[in-house]
């Protein structure tokens, strides 16, 4: 049941520190701070190249995922969601291996890609929810992520699941191929080892969020932006508004607007951005008071050493915890989907049941 929420995409939301904890105890030792990787059915030294690929929100957690293995991993890799991977017909050299992410583990198109990956060769690991789904048996290798069941459409608890499992495998991936010392390996695990807490920590500003959404309510367009790993973060919050408030939303690369969406910008526009400090604050803030410059309303999320400089420009900050750059994306992706969720509520939408969605997609 719902218990004392009013929705199973609230009742989710607030699962988050449970289902992170639970999550990355299995595949980091606090102790040691390690990563147990599973037995992986490919030697990933000799990898040349990584495929991943999923659907909707979980693919969005692959494109996060690419960021961290390419830096840690030192690995090309290529994402597409399955639905195009598949007709895109790519070049995959013998010995690749893909990684397929679902909650689901039904999703016709990961089946779909899974079939035509194998045909031609890669080895297959997944992430997936469900143990005991099509996905987790077809598979070479499996590794689950403990987010327990998912019964809201919109998927919340599952995809930041997948981002620590995909944290997890780039340390791991990181460390086997030599390309991530041990002590800067064990710096990221202990970020890591705080984000159940991070995450509790966002859910606390569950009023002040309600208060962001009320903002946003009222819009026909709204944009989200983010640079970097924070970029998928863009397009999931952007994903997740339009899924359960039918708020037109687009996410963008925060370098992207001046190419193009800044000709969107007015006072009806909210721009809400992904801003923490770190290597790529500058940048992003630079970006946003360009948008603020042209009449955009700037409503940001970021942390305590990157609000002043924001406040300047923008309507509203949210300040979240102090984290490591490297977990930001994981604790970013829930205050976009609590806003969603707000912005829904007070729309008044069928939140756990969006029109014209399926929780599992099994037609492609
Ligand atoms: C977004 C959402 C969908 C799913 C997608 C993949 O909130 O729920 O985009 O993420 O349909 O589903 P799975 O993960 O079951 O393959």
């Amino acid at each position: 049941g719902k218990g004392n929420y009013r929705h199973f995409m609230e009742k989710e939301l607030h699962e988050h520190p449970a289902v992170l904890g639970d999550t990355l105890r299995q595949y980091l030792d606090p102790a040691t701070l390690g990563v147990n990787l599973p037995n992986l059915p490919f030697d990933i030294r000799e990898v040349p190249r990584l495929t991943i690929t999923a659907c909707g929100s979980a693919f969005l957690a692959g494109l996060v995922g690419r960021y961290w293995i390419e830096q840690l991993a030192r690995i090309p890799v290529d994402a597409d969601v399955a639905s195009e991977l598949r007709y895109r017909d790519p070049p995959l050299p013998e010995g690749g291996a893909a990684l397929l992410i679902s909650q689901s583990g039904e999703t016709a198109d990961n089946l779909a890609a899974m079939k035509m990956l194998r045909a031609r060769g890669q080895k297959i690991l997944s992430i997936v929810n469900v143990p005991e789904s099509s996905m987790a048996r077809e598979s070479d290798a499996t590794v689950l992520t403990v987010a327990g069941p998912e019964i809201s459409v919109a998927s919340t608890k599952a995809i930041t699941a997948q981002l620590a499992v995909l944290a997890c495998l780039a340390i791991g991936f990181g460390r086997a191929r030599g390309t991530l010392s041990p002590e800067e390996a064990a710096r990221l695990s202990t970020a890591l080892l705080q984000v159940p807490e991070h995450a509790a920590a966002v859910l606390a500003q569950d009023a002040e969020i309600c208060a962001l959404a009320a903002e946003v309510a009222g819009a026909r367009d709204v944009l989200f932006i983010g640079r970097g790993a924070l970029y998928p973060i863009a397009l999931e919050g952007a994903l997740k508004l339009k899924e359960i408030s039918y708020i037109h939303a687009e996410g963008y690369a925060a370098g992207e607007m001046k190419h193009g969406p800044i000709a969107l910008i007015d006072s009806s526009v909210p721009v809400i951005a992904l801003c923490p400090s770190g290597p790529l604050y500058e940048k992003t803030a630079s970006n946003l008071q360009e948008a603020a410059a042209r009449g955009g309303r700037i409503m940001a999320f970021t942390d305590a050493a990157g609000a002043p400089a924001l406040r300047r420009f923008a309507e509203r900050v949210v300040v979240l915890p102090d984290a490591d750059p490297f977990s930001q994306p994981i604790l970013h992706a829930i205050p976009v989907q609590l806003l969603a969720y707000h912005v829904a509520v007070l729309k008044g939408t069928d939140v756990d049941q969006p029109r014209n969605l399926a929780k599992s997609v099994t037609v492609e």
